[in-house]
């Protein structure tokens, strides 16, 4: 009797690991690195937290389940929707490298899915075998999207296990353009009475900002966000903080119009100036045959500012193998940065500039700082009038952060050191140690690069 039900005991575990183990199966191997990922991720069902009115099992109605379940649905969409993620995995299309780089973590880590969700939803753990090939899909994914005109392969190999890059390349542009662009950007007669240009408030020797809380346009008029600098916007996947100019160009045609700017009523009044100075009117004529119009003049500013790239910080001379370039205390910073998850957020060449964040993601900033809500503290909300979209911010690109305080959109943050405290708090809820805070400090003044020369024309 007692051996039957041992026996029997023996071949239900014997039963259960096997279901176990098939249910945990790996995707095949001849799929592409990107199929089985996208496979591993739908078998662990990330969705099931991590996407807006996710398909929920019929327990999650019962009462007392019900609160913790909604409890995690809504501690995980605060970090990330991998709804979008994913169908851009199924359709082959490349995902932001903050994607990347957070998917990534969790292989490392291993903290997702819960505990208390795999046990319960067999075939949703992240087996070792399975965060491996993640760990090398997040390879080829750097590999591919950024580093794949390198022609050193041991450098590039290296590098693609890295969250953030240094800047490799030029941005191949037309130089007589970049000229005019120059020019204009330094053109306060894209104001209406003449006394505001684009460098007034992105001064190209301070940062590529005006070092102030709220810029000040036409007869001291002030915004009300904090302006971020003009350096490396190229690499911002769009512009403003709340994301609503696609590109530089469609960037460049608010400020002249903006009341709070430039405060010029129409580009035909601009023009019209611009009509009367002979030598300005024949060069732009030579590179745009047709003359001045909207298109034309935001076409050569942004053509300028390709080339406001900041290159040969010593994070980048030492990511291309100079390790003198940075100091132990920013090399601890830099494993500190990563070590924390701030390259998540803070990703690729220009540590940040392509995802929406949430700010606030652990706790709620806005609550803390006291202040009335305001408009812009909005965020993408403004565009979308979502709900999910309130407080999302573009993430701010850290390169030259050294240069440009005060931080934060609302510029409420005069030191850095501030900055990277809050950030631990709100972001990640993490109390960085003084030491920690100091070394994180110190990395992101490596991040400081040379001024280009097509922005040393003149000041
Ligand atoms: C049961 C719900 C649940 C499931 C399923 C789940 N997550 Fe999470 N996830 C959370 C919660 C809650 C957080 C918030 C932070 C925390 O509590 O650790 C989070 C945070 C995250 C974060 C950001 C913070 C970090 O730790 O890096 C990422 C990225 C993430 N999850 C990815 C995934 C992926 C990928 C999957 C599928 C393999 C997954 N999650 C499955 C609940 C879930
Ligand atoms: C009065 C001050 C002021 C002037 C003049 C001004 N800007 Fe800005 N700029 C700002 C502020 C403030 C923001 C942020 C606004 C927002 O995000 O809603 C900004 C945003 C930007 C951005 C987006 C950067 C990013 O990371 O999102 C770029 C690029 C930029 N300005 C370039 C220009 C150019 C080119 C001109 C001249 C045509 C110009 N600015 C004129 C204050 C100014
Ligand atoms: C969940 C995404 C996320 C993580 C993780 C994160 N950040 Fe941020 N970071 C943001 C967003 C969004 C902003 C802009 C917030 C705002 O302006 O209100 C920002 C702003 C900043 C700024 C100010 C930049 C400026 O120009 O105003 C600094 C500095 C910064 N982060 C450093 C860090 C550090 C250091 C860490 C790690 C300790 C970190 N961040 C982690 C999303 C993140």
């Amino acid at each position: 009797m007692k051996k039957i039900l041992l026996g029997s005991v023996i071949l239900l575990a014997i039963l259960l690991f096997a279901v176990y183990n098939m249910l945990n199966r790996m995707p095949s191997k001849e799929l592409s690195l990107n199929e089985q990922v996208y496979e591993i991720l739908s078998d662990a069902e990330c969705l099931m937290c991590h996407s807006y009115n996710p398909e929920l099992p019929f327990y999650a109605k019962i009462p007392l389940v019900r609160r913790p379940i909604y409890k995690d649905i809504n501690a995980a969409i605060k970090e990330e929707n991998l709804k979008p993620v994913m169908d851009s995995m199924a359709n082959g299309v490349p995902v932001s490298i903050t994607a990347v780089n957070k998917i990534e973590q969790i292989a490392i880590k291993g903290n997702m899915p819960p505990t208390r969700f795999y046990l319960l939803h067999w075939g949703s753990q992240l087996t070792q075998e399975k965060r491996d090939v993640i760990i090398s899909w997040a390879k080829q994914q750097r590999l591919e999207g950024y580093l794949s005109q390198l022609q050193d392969s041991a450098l590039a190999n290296k590098l693609s296990a890295e969250p953030v890059f240094p800047i490799l390349y030029d941005i191949p542009v037309d130089s007589a353009k970049v000229e005019l662009g120059y020019k204009l950007y330094h053109d306060t007669r894209l104001s209406l009475d003449n006394t505001v240009s684009c460098a007034s408030c992105h001064g190209l020797n301070t940062g590529g900002v005006d070092n102030k809380q709220y810029s000040e346009g036409v007869d001291g008029k002030l915004g009300g966000v904090n302006a971020p600098t003009v350096y490396n916007a190229v690499y911002n996947f769009v512009q403003f903080w709340d994301g609503r100019a696609a590109t530089l160009a469609a960037q460049a045609a608010g400020p002249p119009l903006n009341p709070v700017e430039m405060a010029s009523t129409s580009f035909e009044e601009i023009i019209s100036k611009l009509e009367n100075d002979k030598a300005l009117t024949a060069e732009f004529k030579k590179v745009y045959p047709d003359g001045y119009s909207e298109a034309n003049i935001t076409d050569a500013i942004q053509e300028f500012e390709k080339t406001l790239i900041t290159k040969n910080s010593p994070f980048d001379r030492y990511m291309m193998g100079d390790e003198s370039a940075m100091t132990e205390q920013q090399i601890a910073g830099y494993n500190d940065f990563k070590k924390y998850s701030c390259a998540t957020c803070h990703s690729g060449v220009n540590f940040g500039g392509n995802t929406y964040e949430l700010m606030g993601t652990r706790s709620n900033y806005f609550t803390a700082r006291g202040t009335e809500v305001t408009t812009e503290d909005l965020g993408r909300y403004k565009e979308t009038k979502s709900e999910y979209d309130r407080h999302k911010f573009k993430v701010p690109g850290l390169r030259n952060v050294a240069l440009t305080a005060p931080y934060f959109h609302d510029g409420t943050i005069t030191s850095l050191k501030n900055a990277i405290m809050y950030m631990g708090e709100y972001q990640l809820n993490v109390n960085l140690s003084q030491e920690e805070t100091d070394n994180i400090e110190a990395f992101l003044h490596a991040l400081t690069g040379e001024i280009p020369t097509t922005a040393k024309v003149s000041e």
